[in-house]
């Protein structure tokens, strides 16, 4: 049956009506949700606010990994995750290149784009295209009351062009607008100037004599396509420093590693596995420093096909004894506004950095996908990632089988020295339940 006023309910009398409708009744669902309550009502009311409909809270670990040496700064990164294997993986990482100089990370660029998504039924192109320019001083200063203050930081709206969209959809434009967001996002401030931008031409369009046709705007909205916003990180070393610690040389290590990059960049079916483990790296460090994964995951994956086939985001080479391996991404990220200084977790991540701006984070958090990327596969091309992975993962399974601390201790001890699959462990478990002891 449908519920109607849902959101209108006490968060207590939601409860009430899940566990009822959606439970049965049962007490221990509504005590599954009652224990994830935060103890100070002040927190968990914040918590409560940050979006409709709260019944409790979801956690997942947050973890640090050291030793990120990047541009000469060494960082300590959170990263919230909920995959067992992939903070281990970063810190494993930044260790290796810590000793070889570190990271060398670079923004090439911060812009951002929106767009007035609008239709015109006129003819010529060209009449609309010189009112525009002549009325662009107009959308300046119309929208100067909400850029003033992003314009004091160094931002603001950077250009304004018709873009004529004629091809695609009959009568169809858009005015593209570049923006400079500072240390934001800037999803708000983008969104409230393009509807502003919108009024200013609906209304100097359709009330001119100049321009026959009206204009229909569609949409106002920022893309989070940002190929203009981009952070580069390189590493590099002699190939000889490529020691990896199994009994492969380090020439052939960098070799196959060079070739497993390469294979990535050519395949799309090993780049989209390739790139995901990119972004667990980077997604842990999007979801600590309270930005948005999913403008940053979209964004990544439409870069990753700019030239028309999905290809690797990282790059890999050998030249002159030389190994080399950099990212480029986009990443539009923001160190002020959001939930940046609401959730003390979010503050808590920032300081943990020394309250970088968005710059040094675009370039901390890319950093920490080429780290998890060069872990990935180091492992793939050596080890397999199976040993690496189920390691991590066996407390997972430990914990599921509802093993004790005593039990867990001397499985873990047992698996040391061998990749644990999931069968083993049960058999494992079982036997010490049993009362064997493990050798
Ligand atoms: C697993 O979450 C990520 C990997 O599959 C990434 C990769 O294959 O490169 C290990």
């Amino acid at each position: 049956m449908k519920v109607s006023g849902f959101s209108k309910l006490s968060k207590l009398a939601k409860i009430e009506w899940l566990i009822d409708n959606h439970f049965g009744g049962n007490e221990k669902a509504r005590e599954t949700l009652l224990n994830y309550w935060h103890s100070d009502e002040k927190l968990q009311q914040i918590h409560d606010e940050f979006i409709e409909n709260t019944l409790t809270n979801f956690y997942v670990p947050f973890g640090i990994a050291p030793n990120f040496l990047i541009n000469g700064k060494n960082y300590t990164v959170p990263m919230v995750i909920e995959e067992s294997s992939v903070v281990a993986a970063a810190a494993k990482s930044a260790n290796f290149w810590f000793d070889k100089g570190g990271f060398k990370a670079t923004v090439k660029s911060t812009i951002k784009i929106g767009h007035v998504h609008f239709t015109w039924d006129g003819d010529h192109f060209d009449l609309l295209d010189n009112f525009i320019t002549s009325i662009n001083q107009k959308f300046y200063s119309e929208t100067n009351s909400i850029t003033a203050n992003m314009q004091k930081r160094g931002g603001g709206i950077l250009e304004i062009n018709l873009k004529d969209k004629t091809q695609d959809i009959p009568n169809y434009y858009q005015l593209e607008v570049k923006f400079e967001t500072c240390d934001s996002m800037g999803a708000n401030f983008i969104n409230s100037c393009l509807e502003k931008l919108a009024d200013v031409l609906k209304s100097e369009i359709n009330s001119s004599e100049l321009i026959p046709n009206q204009v229909e705007v569609v949409m106002c909205i920022l893309s989070n396509y940002t190929p203009e916003c981009i952070v580069r990180v390189d590493v590099t070393c002699p190939i000889e420093q490529m020691v990896e610690g199994t009994d492969i040389s380090a020439q052939k290590f960098a070799e196959r590693f060079t070739l497993a990059v390469n294979i990535a960049e050519t395949q799309p079916y090993r780049a989209v596995t390739h790139n995901k483990g990119i972004m667990n790296g980077i997604d842990s460090v999007i979801l600590a420093t309270g930005n948005d994964f999913r403008a940053v995951e979209a964004s990544a994956h439409a870069y990753a096909s700019r030239d028309g086939r999905y290809s690797s985001l990282t790059h890999a080479k050998i030249e002159n004894g030389i190994f080399n391996f950099h990212i480029e991404i986009p990443l539009a990220l923001g160190t002020v506004g959001g939930i940046t200084g609401l959730h003390p977790m979010v503050k808590f991540s920032h300081q943990l950095m020394g309250n970088p701006n968005a710059e040094e984070l675009m370039m901390i958090a890319a950093t920490v996908g080429l780290a998890q990327n060069f872990s990935a596969l180091r492992s793939l091309t050596t080890t397999g990632i199976q040993q690496g992975h189920m390691k991590m993962h066996l407390l997972n399974i430990l914990n599921q089988l509802e093993a004790t601390e005593e039990e867990k201790k001397m499985i873990v001890k047992y698996f040391i020295k061998n990749t644990p699959h999931h069968a083993e462990v049960v058999d494992a478990f079982q036997r010490v339940r049993g009362g064997e002891v493990l050798k």
